[in-house]
């Protein structure tokens, strides 16, 4: 596996049917040709992922759309003239050609069109669709950086394109507009407020009792530290490191407020702005997780829209529940 700088190399590979790891704004992906269902398999198999999650789509242009989805509501276009290139994946009715292991096997396909100018010229340069999720192991933190995708799948992968820290650092923001109505299945930092703004109608967040969504992330402990990681509310925190056992230490604390702490405990300062917090979360959970802690503590963040994604994640890396 190489750390490659050429574009036109890492569109060669994935003619070839192999796997290159790419900077997206969000995340970095793992490609593989989505109309190449060996090259599909692959990623899977790197991943270590189960074949019932289905994978993302990452086109050019949104002009690509068509050939991927049919009967495309006006909503799908308002959304991609809105926000594409972006962090959006939109849900949509697959066409008949899409492969089912690119889909699981259901009639939707996902589909967005990133940002990054790594990833854009990447799919210029390829022409086709690059399906791609996270380069990471299954349930393991995404990267955000050329160093943990080798961290998680060096040796199963052909190249990885180095675009250095990814700006929103959270997964996009996947809406599902093949029902009636646009249903939010993965909060991210473009937010179901800005969403229902171009539309100019609610849509709905995906919730536990909401039946028959498949909702991205819910595999128990996604998204998740190896390190015992647990989210506290800001005015439990200080009293509950006072009382944390001593074979409980060392602790990490992902700090948002002041606190003040026994010995044994590392602040880790977080940003008080959303935007900076998020750019900065799975990397400061992975660094965190790679040194000698026996518990990552995260102060809890607020409860408001701007915090959301950040808030779902959060729930999603520690053991609460
Ligand atoms: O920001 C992102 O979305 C990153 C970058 C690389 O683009 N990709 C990403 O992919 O997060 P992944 O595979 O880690 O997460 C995509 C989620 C999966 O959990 C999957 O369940 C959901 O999208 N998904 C994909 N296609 C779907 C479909 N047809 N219906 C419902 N959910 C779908
Ligand atoms: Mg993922």
């Amino acid at each position: 596996m190489n750390i490659l700088t050429d574009i036109n190399k890492a569109a060669d590979i994935l003619r070839e049917g192999g796997l290159v790891a790419f900077p997206t704004e969000t995340v970095y992906g793992l490609g593989g040709d989505a109309m190449n269902p060996a090259a599909v398999r692959k990623i899977f198999d790197a991943k270590e992922r189960p074949l019932n999650h289905p994978l993302i789509v990452h086109i050019a242009e949104a002009k690509q759309m068509a050939e991927w989805a049919m009967h495309i509501p006006e909503d799908a276009i308002h959304l991609a003239n809105a926000f594409w290139p972006g962090p959006l994946t939109l849900i949509l009715k697959k066409q008949p050609a899409v492969l089912d292991i690119v889909t699981a096997y259901q009639p939707t396909i996902g589909l967005r069109v990133p940002k990054h100018p790594i990833a854009q010229k990447l799919l210029h340069a390829f022409g086709g669709g690059v399906a791609a999720p996270s380069a990471n192991q299954f349930t393991h933190i995404s990267p955000t950086t050329a160093a943990a995708v080798a961290e998680e799948l060096h040796g199963r992968i052909d190249a990885i394109l180095d675009g250095g820290p990814c700006e929103v650092g959270l997964e996009s923001t996947i809406l599902d507009l093949s029902g009636d109505k646009p249903v939010v299945i993965r909060p991210g930092m473009i937010s179901a407020e800005q969403i229902e703004f171009v539309l100019g109608k609610p849509v709905s967040t995906w919730r536990e009792d909401t039946p028959k969504v498949r909702a991205p992330g819910m595999h128990h402990l996604h998204y998740a530290p190896v390190t015992l990681t647990l989210m506290i509310e800001p005015k439990r925190l200080e009293r509950f490191l006072m009382q944390l056992p001593q074979a409980s230490f060392p602790v990490a604390v992902l700090a948002l407020n002041d606190v003040t702490v026994p010995s044994g405990v590392e602040i880790i300062q977080m940003p008080k702005d959303p935007t900076q917090y998020a750019q900065r979360l799975y990397h400061t959970l992975r660094s965190a997780d790679n040194q000698k802690f026996k518990q990552i503590l995260i102060e809890a963040v607020p409860k408001d829209n701007a915090w959301e994604a950040i808030r779902d994640r959060l729930l999603k890396a520690s053991r609460n529940e």
